[in-house]
């Protein structure tokens, strides 16, 4: 049962729900903007529903990973290690040849399954932060610095806050193109959409 349940997170973080989205409206996501399978690419080449759309899914990726362990494996170790497997999943997708997004939506449907507080607080100051700049990447990287000191603060259980160091690391990382951008002042802000 615990093989089945790791084996089911990754290929439900898998899931490419971006790049399917944006096919369905005749776009292929890996070539337009950033390149990222992601709700925030998806909503600069397609629109802000399909945006949202792409966001709540990949949320629920890491959300369900961790609740299906829950139910079926009862071990809260292997719990939050299905929960970074969805966000492996996602961001080296089995479907899109182990290429995907940047686990920011997965990886806090993870932590909220996981740790309500810290992962509903990261969302916050990670949104918080979006809303002043209009920057997605840089709300993303703030968000996740944030999870791993809350993890620190409310003395979270030492996996946890292993997979939680470990899920920030990976999406900082992930960002290494974005702060880049930030740097050079190129990057694009929330609600710039591209002809794709
Ligand atoms: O969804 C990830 C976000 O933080 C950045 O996405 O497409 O601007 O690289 P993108």
């Amino acid at each position: 049962m615990t093989l089945l349940a790791l084996v089911l997170a990754y290929l439900l973080g898998s899931i490419p729900a971006g790049a399917w989205v944006a096919h369905g409206r005749g776009v292929d996501i890996r070539k337009v903007g950033s390149g990222n399978t992601g709700a925030t690419n998806v909503a600069r080449a397609v629109g802000t529903g399909a945006g949202l759309t792409v966001a709540a899914f990949d949320a629920l990726k890491g959300v369900l990973a961790v609740l299906l362990a829950r139910i079926f494996v009862q071990d809260p170790i292997i719990e939050t290690v299905c929960g970074a497997l969805a966000v492996l999943g996602h961001n080296f997708s089995v479907f899109l040849r182990f290429r995907g997004g940047k686990g920011v939506a997965t990886s806090l449907g993870t932590v909220i399954a996981i740790n309500p507080l810290v992962g509903l607080s990261a969302l916050v100051i990670g949104g918080s932060c979006i809303a002043l700049t209009r920057f997605v990447s840089a709300g993303s990287i703030v968000g996740a610095v944030a999870t791993s000191v809350l993890a620190l603060v409310v003395g979270a259980p030492v996996w946890e806050l292993g997979v939680i160091l470990f899920l920030s690391a990976l999406l900082i990382w992930q960002h290494r193109d974005n702060m880049k951008r930030l740097q050079a002042g190129s990057e694009r802000r929330l609600g710039e959409k591209i002809q794709a």
